[in-house]
């Protein structure tokens, strides 16, 4: 699929202070000279913030990273994580549509999308709040068919229960990422066979979706002060300096 910038782009693009002092704090976990290297996290940030990457938005990651505009749409371009293209004011969905979720029902979910949200993919629903598109694998595999919603999976799905999710969304909820289907992780479905002795004291959730429920941004736009900035490698002085 051809990837290239949007027709229609704003004129500008800045940071939020909190998510310009964050960019700037990654920029110093590498070496002099090798400050290219934070433009894949910059450029995320800069995703997280808007929803999707517009020129402005790589010309700013470009002049903050000192490296030519040509480079930094390279990358931008390359990688299906970044959008190039306004996408939903609520959620933007990814449906894996490789082998294990097809064979699951991927393009059962692709109906949904058809039905709920638009026609093709990259167009954004009728009230603006949803699009969606496929992508590749997403290495969930054991959990197909499932769906992406910026950092978090939804897995285990069915056509009827991503229908749900979706009017639960538009409803103004952010549903519980991870199995929709109870299990725990990518256990077998009848229950795990092997460390069962571990099964009872487990947490409420697994990891991914723990941290998912606990920072609650699974379709919120970043701007930075959701968590204290930590800059571990710089020392305690120079620590939260977003707060400041
Ligand atoms: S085939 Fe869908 S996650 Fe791997």
């Amino acid at each position: 699929m051809l990837r290239r910038l949007h027709a229609d782009q704003p004129d500008t693009f800045a940071f939020a202070p909190a998510n310009q002092a964050w960019a700037e704090a990654q920029v110093t976990k590498f070496p002099e000279g090798r400050q290219a290297s934070a433009v894949i996290p910059i450029l995320w940030r800069a995703q997280e913030q808007e929803g999707w990457l517009s020129r402005p938005a790589i010309e700013a990651v470009a002049d903050m990273l000192d490296m030519a505009f040509i480079r930094v749409l390279e990358v931008a371009t390359f990688y299906f994580m970044f959008q190039l293209q306004p996408v939903g004011s609520v959620a933007h969905f990814q449906i894996c549509g490789t082998t294990t979720c097809m064979i699951c029902g991927a393009e059962d979910l692709m109906a949904v999308c058809h039905e709920k949200i638009s026609a093709k993919p990259h167009e954004i629903s009728g009230d603006g709040k949803f699009s969606w598109e496929e992508v590749e694998c997403l290495g969930a595999c054991a959990n197909a068919p499932m769906v992406q919603i910026g950092k978090d999976y939804y897995e285990d799905l069915t056509s009827e229960k991503f229908a749900v999710l979706i009017d639960d969304l538009a409803a103004g909820k952010v549903p519980t990422p991870g199995p929709q289907n109870g299990r725990y992780a990518a256990e077998p479905m009848g229950g795990v066979t092997t460390l069962q002795e571990y099964d009872a004291c487990r947490a409420p959730h697994n990891a991914s979706v723990a941290l998912a429920v606990d920072l609650m941004d699974t379709v919120k736009r970043i701007n930075g002060t959701e968590v204290p900035l930590r800059t571990a490698w710089l020392g305690e002085t120079k620590k939260n300096v977003a707060k400041t």
